[in-house]
């Protein structure tokens, strides 16, 4: 069952020049699996994920094929038929994004308390005081920021934390699907870690589907089930990560896999958590 199908998407940047960003892309996600895209930087990646979301601004423009969205409810939305509030109230409760610099949009002057009750007080105007602040808390406790952060302003709180700040921010009214483009590509890789760690255990416990955007390979082998290698607006190659990073099809696949050296040197220091054993990585990884 897919939460959301891209058909023949392109999209241009009518410049001076103009750029085919993404070019004839269809893709489907399936209800809570973590779909990871691939590729260099300016191959396409982000431009995708703002369409998806409604955000793409001129000089784009999407010159063809569409998005369509299908609710666990049984509807299905194509979303280039919403606007106005809709859209708006479609970005938060139904797909929700985290962006690379998203931490640093966080309002200065405003406690984490008020910025994470705001989401609820214009979503979800029929709660409670009590019920909203109690709602906040839990969220924070999610992804593992404690609760009485929520006092604190977001200069109290590390780059890491107030990225975790955002993730419950999308989280908060339980979207069914999550954009994450280079979410955590800001932070030192231990917390980048844990944070992954985090988001793989979320989707577990509340089903929702993720976009997991990055040109960091190894770490898309490790958490997403499938991934999509993007190359100059186009999707080279998809497949499930173990078929993609033990038998890569595609020349750019094989290429860009060997272009991290984790992956590729000989103790194969890279192991997809508890699925690839280390001798059977040392096997199958091309020269
Ligand atoms: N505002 C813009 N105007 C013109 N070209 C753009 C604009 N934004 C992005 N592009 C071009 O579109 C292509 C895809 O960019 P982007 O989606 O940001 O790639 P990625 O996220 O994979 O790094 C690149 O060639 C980039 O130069
Ligand atoms: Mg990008």
């Amino acid at each position: 069952m897919s939460v959301l199908s891209i058909e023949n998407l392109s999209i241009d940047y009518r410049a001076e020049t103009t750029v085919h960003a993404v070019r004839e892309v269809s893709l489907t996600l399936e209800r809570g699996e973590i779909l990871g895209l691939a590729g260099e930087s300016g191959c396409g990646k982000s431009t995708l994920a703002y369409a998806i979301t409604r955000l793409l601004k001129p000089p784009a423009a999407i010159t063809g094929g569409r998005v369509v969205f299908s609710s666990r409810e049984g509807y299905d939305i194509d979303l280039s038929s919403l606007a106005g509030d809709d859209l708006r109230a479609f970005r938060w409760d139904k797909i929700a994004m985290v962006f690379q610099g998203a931490m640093n949009s966080l309002n200065p002057v405003l406690r984490i308390s008020e910025q994470l009750e705001d989401v609820f007080i214009t979503h979800r105007p029929e709660l409670s005081k009590a019920d909203r602040r109690a709602r906040c808390a839990d969220l924070l406790e999610r992804v593992g920021v404690d609760r009485d952060r929520l006092r604190a302003y977001p200069h109290e709180l590390s780059g890491g934390m107030r990225q975790r700040v955002m993730i419950a921010m999308a989280l908060a009214l339980e979207p069914q699907v999550l954009i994450m483009d280079e979410p955590t590509t800001a932070l030192d890789v231990v917390v980048q870690r844990e944070i992954l760690r985090e988001i793989t255990r979320l989707r577990s416990e509340l089903g929702f589907a993720v976009v997991f955007i990055t040109h960091d390979l190894p770490l898309l082998l490790e958490i997403s089930d499938r991934i999509a290698v993007m190359r100059a607006g186009l999707i080279v190659e998809l497949d499930d990560a173990l078929t993609l990073y033990t038998k890569p099809k595609h020349p750019y696949t094989k290429r860009l896999l060997s272009s991290f050296p984790s992956l590729t040197g000989e103790r194969g220091g890279f192991v997809r958590t508890g699925e690839i054993a280390l001798e059977e990585t040392d096997q199958t990884v091309e020269a």
